[in-house]
């Protein structure tokens, strides 16, 4: 499975790539707004050249001619960038006419596993099942992805992607990927929360102090 990072904080973004874990990053209005991207177009460039991988721009129109307008202008900005559409009927018409121009569209904010099944009928590059938002009214979020998962591996003409989205906690990067999602996204804090374990601290203490003791002559 595949980590992208859900954010446009272009520092959290630069400090992860660094440690050489991410395939890409998810953005949200949300998230641009939270990062303060005055221009737009430049963050997420920006954002392009710190990953070598999609960065998902999301649309704000509500028609389909609005999205198709905006998707289209958002995919010239960078070949990486991959246009977010919301699971809506307008949203279907625009995945169909954005797939047959070869644009990359991540749907988002898919709730129940019919929607992610019409994306990919649509032709969407990625479906993104919001996990996190489902546990949150006391639903079971995984539960979702797996449906999902499970519905594209018995279709052999399905080559959507299935990306896990709005995880919460680093137990939520594991269960994705046992469940099969080929992407979990997740916010830096579940990221770097992930990386750390009172054990590998206490042990390398332990390391660091033996090797002083045997410089010193005391081992
Ligand atoms: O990528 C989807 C994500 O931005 C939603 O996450 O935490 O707002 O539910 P959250």
């Amino acid at each position: 499975m595949k980590l992208f990072v859900d954010t446009a904080d272009l520092q959290e973004i630069r400090t992860l790539a660094s440690w050489g874990i991410l395939a890409g990053v998810t953005t949200n209005p949300t998230l641009l707004a939270r990062a303060g991207a005055r221009d737009v177009r430049q963050h997420i460039v920006e954002i392009c050249e710190i990953v070598q991988g999609p960065v998902s721009m999301e649309v704000v129109a509500t028609d389909t001619e609005g999205m198709v307008r905006e998707a289209r202008e958002y995919a010239s900005w960078h070949p990486n960038v991959v246009v977010k559409i919301p699971i809506t009927e307008a949203g279907l018409a625009a995945i169909r006419i954005l797939a047959q121009e070869g644009i990359r569209v991540n749907t988002t904010l898919i709730f129940n596993p019919v929607q992610a099944l019409y994306a990919a009928l649509a032709g969407a590059t990625y479906v993104s099942p919001f996990l996190g938002r489902l546990d949150d009214i006391a639903t079971e979020g995984m539960t979702l992805v797996r449906e999902i998962v499970t519905m594209f591996r018995n279709d052999p003409d399905i080559h959507t992607q299935v990306l896990a989205a709005s995880l919460r906690h680093p137990r939520h990067i594991v269960e994705a990927a046992k469940a099969g999602a080929d992407i979990a996204t997740a916010p830096p804090a579940v990221l770097k929360k992930a990386l750390h374990h009172p054990l590998t601290d206490i042990g390398l203490e332990r390391f660091l102090a033996d090797w002083r003791r045997l410089q010193e002559g005391q081992a």
